[in-house]
């Protein structure tokens, strides 16, 4: 029976486990977006994980937030940076792939160069706040982008692709979760477009589907990671019909041959919420991530019974740099401190103990 520890292979990628350390943002990169020593020390000490995924990062100076420790990968300064990086995990024994993304009409004007303004798929405003270094700031009715702007976008993914395969990375996942631009495409909560980017399910999709053929220059399709989250209400998204959009989509990736699907959906769902991870599975035979709460029972179960492939765990792995020896032994886990999720320094980065191996 599938469990946690069953390797398997993604790709020609063979992973000792079904255990991957999920996307987190940290805000510890060095100021100019440029990763340093301390992230490749966090990182390495995680490269038990069967696959470990970075933070979002960003894919050009357009794409930003107003935050300078978050991570990019757009200049040779970043690229060497996430070298660092990747060095220090592939010297312990692991594997990990960059989350490439691109902020849409979440960035603030105040972060964008040469004058421009934060766009997406519709001229349509976030509702709420978004963290800035001065506090929290509206977000702005975005430019709805044209043709053109998109392309431009999609060469932009290129771009960071090629710098993530210079910078030693062994894959690349496509940001398409948690309202951010590929996500602001996908749902039809943001997404009203009348031309062939909207309307229907293939039109949504289809900003992804060509920044997965611009990837391709510089990766196999078995080295592309795709991540949705079809039910996260963040950054004011929403869907019309998430477990039909969602499924559809799934199987148009399904053909594809990627690494992998990572879809973001409660563990335990809540009452009224719809449960998208069974039509996805339905619809989608590659490898599947599924991430949001697991716990180790319910990520044994699911993987058990076939609902998914590997399990992406969040806190736990902020918490527990050596999260598989501690199953493996039974131990019991750290609890992650959440005031220290988004400061900038090594307290609650790099500090978290590692278990004592009494036969060491
Ligand atoms: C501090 C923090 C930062 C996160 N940053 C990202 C991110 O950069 N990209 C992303 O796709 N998800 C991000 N997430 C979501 C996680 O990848 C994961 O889906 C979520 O935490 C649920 O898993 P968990 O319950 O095991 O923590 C973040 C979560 C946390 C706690």
């Amino acid at each position: 029976m599938t469990s946690l520890f069953s390797p398997l292979t993604i790709g020609d990628l063979a992973l000792p486990s079904r255990i991957v350390m999920a996307p987190m943002t940290r805000h510890r990169a060095l100021h100019g977006k440029i990763p340093g020593h301390l992230n490749a020390l966090h990182y390495a000490q995680r490269a038990s994980a069967g696959l470990v995924i970075t933070e979002s990062t960003e894919i050009d100076p357009h794409s930003s937030i107003d935050v300078p420790t978050r991570p990019g990968l757009f200049n040779d300064e970043q690229q060497a940076g996430w070298r660092l990086v990747t060095g220090a995990v592939h010297a312990a024994g692991g594997r990990i792939f960059v989350q490439l993304s691109h902020m849409g009409r979440t960035a603030l004007p105040s972060q964008l160069r040469d004058d421009r303004w934060p766009a997406g798929p519709s001229a349509l405003a976030a509702a709420g706040k978004v963290y800035t270094a001065n506090g929290p700031e509206p977000y702005v009715e975005p430019q709805a982008l044209t043709p053109a702007g998109i392309a431009g976008i999609v060469a932009e993914f290129a771009n960071a692709a090629a710098r993530a395969k210079n910078a030693g990375f062994d894959g690349i996942e496509i940001h398409g979760a948690n309202g951010y631009l590929v996500d602001q495409f996908l749902r039809d909560g943001s997404n009203i477009r009348s031309d062939g980017y909207g309307g229907t399910v293939e039109n949504r999709f289809r900003f992804l589907r060509e920044i997965i053929g611009a990837v391709k220059a510089y990766w196999p399709a078995g080295r592309i990671g795709v991540r949705v989250s079809p039910t996260n209400p963040f950054q004011d998204m929403s869907d019309s019909d998430p477990v039909a959009h969602f499924a559809a989509i799934a199987a148009l990736l399904q053909p594809l041959g990627l690494a992998y699907l990572h879809v973001v959906a409660p563990a335990i769902v809540p009452e009224g919420q719809a449960d998208v991870a069974p039509a996805i599975r339905a619809a989608f035979h590659g490898p599947l991530i599924v991430a949001g709460g697991y716990r180790r029972e319910h990520a044994e179960a699911v993987l058990a019974g076939g609902g998914a492939d590997l399990v992406a765990f969040g806190e736990a792995f902020i918490a527990n740099p050596d999260l598989p020896q501690r199953w493996r032994s039974n131990a019991p886990l750290n609890a992650a401190d959440k005031s220290t999720f988004y400061t900038t320094d090594a307290k609650g980065y790099t500090d978290y103990p590692s278990l004592e191996l009494v036969d060491e």
